[in-house]
């Protein structure tokens, strides 16, 4: 059964703790939390201070997607502030398996995300020392974009060399994912999709969940 992630990015954040119980109540899987720093995107959205809050409400598993340059300087602190999956971009850094590595030494599951322009050469090599990988469907650095359709055979393209490497790494998509779209990357073979404005944009969030949860199976 696919995962679905509602990214907080598009919440109501003066009413933060309610609209995460109204996505947990709706049977959500876990909760996308969007890192950004103002350098590696030209937004800047929260930090470890928000993720501690959002802990604290939730029981839920925390997805926490970091749009920052130096990540390795910051992935302690938000470990500690209850990021059970932490990826960072490989664009953002020289060698991200230092970083992925000590990830999983904090007892985090590591992720590895990739930018619509970016190949996946670079990843395939240390595919057996991360947990998942997270295919951008947009650029990163806002919600509420168009899917970028070259994202949907990368993901097929992945599904396949980690079944026929007999790998768990699991597969997330991020970004312009909505009712339309959903069913291609489903198909593709993606576990998670995170969705921001098709869930907490929509009339009704709950629906929404159950609407693009219902859509992975057809
Ligand atoms: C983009 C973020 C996404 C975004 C998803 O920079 O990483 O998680 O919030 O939003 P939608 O689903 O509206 O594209
Ligand atoms: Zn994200």
């Amino acid at each position: 059964m696919v995962k679905i992630a509602p990214s907080i990015l598009s919440c109501d954040f003066a009413n933060l703790g309610e609209q995460i119980r109204l996505v947990e109540q709706a049977g959500c899987d876990l909760l996308h939390i969007d890192v950004m720093d103002g350098r590696f995107v030209d937004n800047i959205s929260f930090g470890p201070v928000i993720l501690g809050a959002v802990n604290r409400v939730t029981d839920l598993p925390l997805d926490v997607h970091l749009m920052i340059m130096e990540p390795e300087k910051h992935v302690r602190k938000f470990r500690e502030n209850g990021a059970d999956m932490i990826s960072i971009h490989t664009e953002a850094v020289k060698d991200p398996l230092p970083v992925l590595r000590e990830i999983r030494s904090l007892g985090a599951l590591a992720g590895a995300a990739i930018n619509p322009n970016t190949g996946m050469d670079g990843i395939v090599k240390y595919l057996h020392e991360i947990d998942f990988v997270l295919v951008m469907g947009v650029y990163p650095g806002r919600s509420g974009q168009k899917f970028i359709e070259a994202a949907a055979p990368k993901i097929g393209t992945l599904r396949k060399t980690i079944n026929e490497r007999g790998l768990d790494v699991k597969l997330e998509v991020d970004g312009g994912i909505n009712p339309s779209t959903v069913q291609e990357v489903a198909r593709a073979g993606v576990d998670i999709i995170v969705a921001g404005d098709a869930i907490f944009k929509s009339r009704d969030p709950a629906s929404a969940i159950r609407e693009l949860k219902k859509l992975t199976t057809m």
